[in-house]
């Protein structure tokens, strides 16, 4: 199918669905010029998610994971959401059955407006104590750029805090795979910027189409998700999405 006859077909879909969930991947914030995890570009060609996003790496260097998440943190305070942000806000407040789940820690579907956004793997703007210390919260937000002093200190029991991210080896919480379990219960689900690698977000299309929802991806590449979608749209996300709501 050429790309206007898949861009209009995701359009009529859209139009009549009632209920619309969307999972994005790093590849949507790309454009703001947030770093991707794998292909040539990505994260993970100069580091190692074995160092520095694992529960283990946090234990055997806290400064090292800390000194990582600083950087990024002070990367991603510079960039601003993009045009695929902005038309998923968009729709997040135009359909009232619309979810947004994010694998993104950056906080840009927030910053562009989105409402209700589950955060899959948590924020990196958002901090615990390692040791969950009874007078702690459970996680709280800090927007620090560069944190002061690394690694920092929980200001409740003067213990270390880590980032309020899902590591490597982690669950994911209880409550964000209900609601993300819930969103599968639609008419439309799509997958954009996402490699399609890392489980459980991975299986979320899968799942969603087995429950009868028209899927479709958008990502710059083929991924191990294409050939199960219902459509696959290969392109950039900010230009596909806002190609999309032009026809909406
Ligand atoms: P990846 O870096 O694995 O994949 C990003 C995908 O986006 C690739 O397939 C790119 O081709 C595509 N892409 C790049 N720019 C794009 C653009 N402008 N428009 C559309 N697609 C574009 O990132 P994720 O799939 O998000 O987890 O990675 C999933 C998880 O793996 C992350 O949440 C992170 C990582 O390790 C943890 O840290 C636990």
């Amino acid at each position: 199918m050429i790309h206007e006859e898949s861009i209009a077909l995701l359009a009529r879909r859209i139009r009549s669905a009632s209920a619309i969930s969307v999972l994005t991947g790093s590849g949507v914030s790309a454009a703001s010029g947030v770093p991707t995890f794998r292909g040539e570009e990505g994260l993970w060609k100069s580091y190692s998610p074995q160092e520095l996003a694992t529960p283990e790496a946090f234990e055997r260097n806290p400064k090292l994971v800390w000194e990582w998440y600083d950087w990024r943190r002070g990367l991603i305070s510079k960039c601003r959401p993009n045009a695929a942000h902005e038309v998923l806000a968009l729709w997040s407040r135009r359909y009232p059955k619309f979810t947004l789940i994010t694998q993104n820690v950056d906080g840009l579907h927030e910053r562009a407006g989105t409402e209700n956004v589950i955060r899959f793997h948590g924020s990196i703007w958002e901090v615990f104590c390692r040791d969950r210390c009874p007078s702690s919260p459970e996680r709280w937000l800090d927007e620090t750029v560069p944190l002061g002093k690394i690694p920092p200190s929980c200001p409740y029991c003067g213990g270390l805090i880590r980032p309020g991210v899902v590591w490597f080896g982690e669950g994911i919480d209880s409550e964000v795979l209900r609601e993300s379990t819930a969103a599968l219960d639609c008419d439309v689900f799509m997958t954009v910027g996402t490699a399609a690698v890392v489980y459980p977000a991975a299986g979320l299309v899968d799942a969603a189409h087995r429950k009868g929802a028209f899927t479709a991806e958008i990502n710059l590449e083929p991924t191990p998700a294409s050939g199960a979608v219902d459509l696959s749209i290969q392109g950039p996300a900010e230009v596909i999405l806002h190609s999309v709501e032009a026809l909406l």
